[in-house]
């Protein structure tokens, strides 16, 4: 039903399983990116969204399950609901430990909590086409999230200024276990997307929407932990340092960020043109959490 006409690289499919990893914070610190609070809660904030955001990922696709009429696409979808439901799981884990160093994310989560459930949830429609139309939109806006959860997890795979400046190891293999299966399963959403709709407009226009409303959330999630910070004495979140993170490889930089979104927008986009498989499906056969698993 696409209207458009994607360039896939068949090469970068992989069949998907999820694995059952836990991770030990005890030896984590509140700033672990040692020195540098304002990277280390930029990126704390994946712990703020990914919990309900993924949860809402899984609710929205158990929906769509009855509409998938390709067998190979339905089996990556189930392989990608268990990915995002472990990895809801293993962010929501990092939660007590922030709380336990004296930064409660309750206030925000709650606030996350409520835009997923209630402004994203699956209000009172009648069954028929304004039901259906509510469930093509939420498919879509998931397709452009996994867009930048791709975006950040070919980014951390390979954001070696982490590893230079002594991040946490168990924190980097957190986020890059999660941005390898990110990578790994980064065709899913949009495939379901072209397989149950497909339609041009509703691709930007959800772009726009998804992109807006994580932007939002991000800046006002670096912004509430950089003031709840307990170290801090009026520590503040500006463009200016989510820039110069970016030009020393510690956050994306804003470039690479701007230059994502045509690409996304592309008639000729598909996820598999972006990152490499081959290069998560080696940081999963070495990951500590991962390995753990097996
Ligand atoms: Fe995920
Ligand atoms: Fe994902």
């Amino acid at each position: 039903m696409s209207n458009t006409q994607p360039d896939v690289v068949a090469s970068e499919h992989t069949p998907l399983k999820p694995r059952d990893v836990s991770f030990s914070w005890d030896r984590t610190p509140l700033h672990w990116v040692p020195g540098d609070p304002f990277t280390t809660h930029t990126i704390n904030v994946l712990h703020l969204l990914l919990p309900a955001g993924e949860r809402w990922f899984v609710h929205v696709y158990k929906q769509v399950l009855p509409l998938i009429t390709d067998e190979r696409l339905r089996e990556d979808v189930m392989g990608f609901i268990g990915q995002e439901a472990m990895h809801s799981q293993a962010h929501d884990d990092v939660l007590p430990h922030l709380k336990a160093l004296g930064l409660d994310p309750t206030p925000y989560t709650a606030q996350v909590d409520w835009f997923f459930e209630k402004l994203l949830g699956d209000r009172t429609l009648p069954p028929g086409r304004a039901r259906k139309w509510w469930l093509l939109e939420r498919v879509a806006i998931i397709a452009a999230i996994e867009h930048y959860t791709a975006f950040l997890g070919d980014w951390v795979l390979n954001a070696d200024a982490l590893d230079r400046r002594g991040a946490d190891p168990t924190m980097l293999d957190l986020l890059r276990w999660h941005g390898a299966e990110e990578v790994e399963h980064r065709s899913v959403a949009f495939d379901l997307f072209l397989h149950v709709d497909g339609s041009y407009r509703r691709r930007v226009r959800t772009w726009a929407t998804a992109f807006t409303a994580l932007v939002f959330l991000w800046q006002r999630g670096t912004r509430f932990f950089m003031e709840n910070d307990p170290t801090l004495d009026g520590g503040k979140a500006s463009f200016t340092a989510l820039r110069h993170r970016g030009r020393i490889g510690m956050l994306p930089s804003t470039g690479a960020m701007v230059r994502s979104i045509p690409r996304y927008l592309s008639p000729a986009y598909h996820p598999s043109q972006e990152a490499s498989t081959a290069q998560a499906v080696a940081y999963l056969a070495s990951s500590p959490a991962a390995k753990g698993s097996h």
